[in-house]
């Protein structure tokens, strides 16, 4: 396995439009996409970051193959998606293993149902060692820890040597502490095989942590709200001035914290409107063109003071707090 040329493919979604037919009512159509546009280049780790019901996951049902859009088009590399293929791996929060199958067999699943398993077989072993389970080969699902299951998913997916992997909140069942070691993991894999990846998480923090660039979605209907590059060196520091600076900026775009009543253009200080189309371009402004309001919350007391208490002061405030990455207080 090559260390660091990029396994992956460039991947592009113009203007994409996804109705369904409302469940009470078939003659009405629910707009769960409203021409979203968004590129991803090769090798690079994009999360989408969004409410629930906003159109994450149809998102990724449409990339994958799984369901074609009402209008808008989809492309990997130069190729259009129009059917589901194995160049495109999807994992889920469940990891899906088959229960009656060992590691091994889960993970050379796909080259048996792909008819390459006797070219490739000497993969398996690769790719055991890569997830860190070449002990547990002949280990049942049932024998695995959460993160050990979610590590064979992955294995699965990357043995089809995906030219992308699309992740759908696939740490999402994991404790807290796992699911920080998973993260790791995940990067690590995606540092060896520069597989492109499209990363969907309710963690603020997770998407801060792993991505090199944040996609915001908001929902009724869904769309792209901003693309926020995160321009720091990995490993990240979870507590540094930038980070808090960054889940403060992301969580105003949400809507979770701040001033309700704000023009929401002002919202988001260095974030360019111009970087809803998802290009690399759009990016954060210097430090010293950043909302007076936003310098202030910079201070770790300050940033996780104010934003606890913009969300405590709302609905759901409980489920708010757990999004958002802050310790109860
Ligand atoms: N097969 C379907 N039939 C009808 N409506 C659907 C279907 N799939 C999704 N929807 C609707 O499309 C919208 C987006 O759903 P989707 O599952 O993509 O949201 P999501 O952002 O992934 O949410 P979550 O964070 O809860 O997973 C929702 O209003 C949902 O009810
Ligand atoms: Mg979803």
């Amino acid at each position: 396995m090559s260390a660091s040329a990029s396994e992956g493919s460039s991947l592009r979604v113009l203007g994409v439009v996804k109705e369904f037919p409302s469940p009470d009512n078939a003659n009405v159509r629910t707009l769960a996409l409203a021409g979203v546009t968004v590129s991803v280049a090769a090798g690079e780790l994009v999360s989408i970051v969004g409410p629930s019901g906003c159109g994450k996951s149809t998102l990724l049902r449409l990339i994958a193959g799984l369901d074609s859009p009402n209008s808008g088009e989809l492309w990997i590399g130069d190729v259009p998606i129009i059917a589901p293929s194995a160049e495109r791996g999807l994992v889920f929060q469940d990891p899906n293993l088959f229960p009656w199958l060992t590691v091994r067999r889960n993970i050379q699943a796909g080259l048996v149902a792909r008819g390459v398993l006797q070219e490739k077989r000497h993969e398996v072993d690769e790719f055991l060692r890569l997830v860190g389970l070449d002990a547990f080969a002949n280990a049942f699902p049932h024998h695995l820890s959460g993160g050990m299951s979610q590590r064979v998913a992955l294995a699965r997916a990357l043995i089809n040597h995906p030219k992308v992997l699309l992740l759908d909140e696939p740490l999402g069942a994991l404790d807290a502490f796992t699911r920080m070691r998973m993260q790791d993991e995940v990067l690590r894999l995606w540092q060896a095989r520069r597989t492109t990846m499209l990363l969907v998480t309710h963690d603020i923090d997770e998407a801060i942590y792993m991505s090199d660039r944040i996609v915001i979605m908001t929902p009724s209907p869904g769309r792209i709200e901003r693309t926020i590059s995160v321009a720091q060196d990995r490993p990240r520091q979870r507590s540094s001035p930038e980070f808090l600076r960054l889940r403060g900026e992301i969580l105003e775009l949400l809507h979770f914290a701040g001033n309700a009543t704000r023009d929401r253009s002002t919202v988001s200080p260095g974030v360019s409107p111009d970087a809803a189309d998802g290009s690399p371009g759009d990016d954060r402004k210097p430090p010293e063109q950043a909302d007076p309001a936003m310098v202030k919350q910079n201070t770790q007391s300050g940033a996780v003071h104010s934003l606890r208490e913009a969300l405590s002061s709302r609905k759901n405030s409980t489920s708010l707090l757990r999004h958002s990455g802050l310790p109860p207080g």
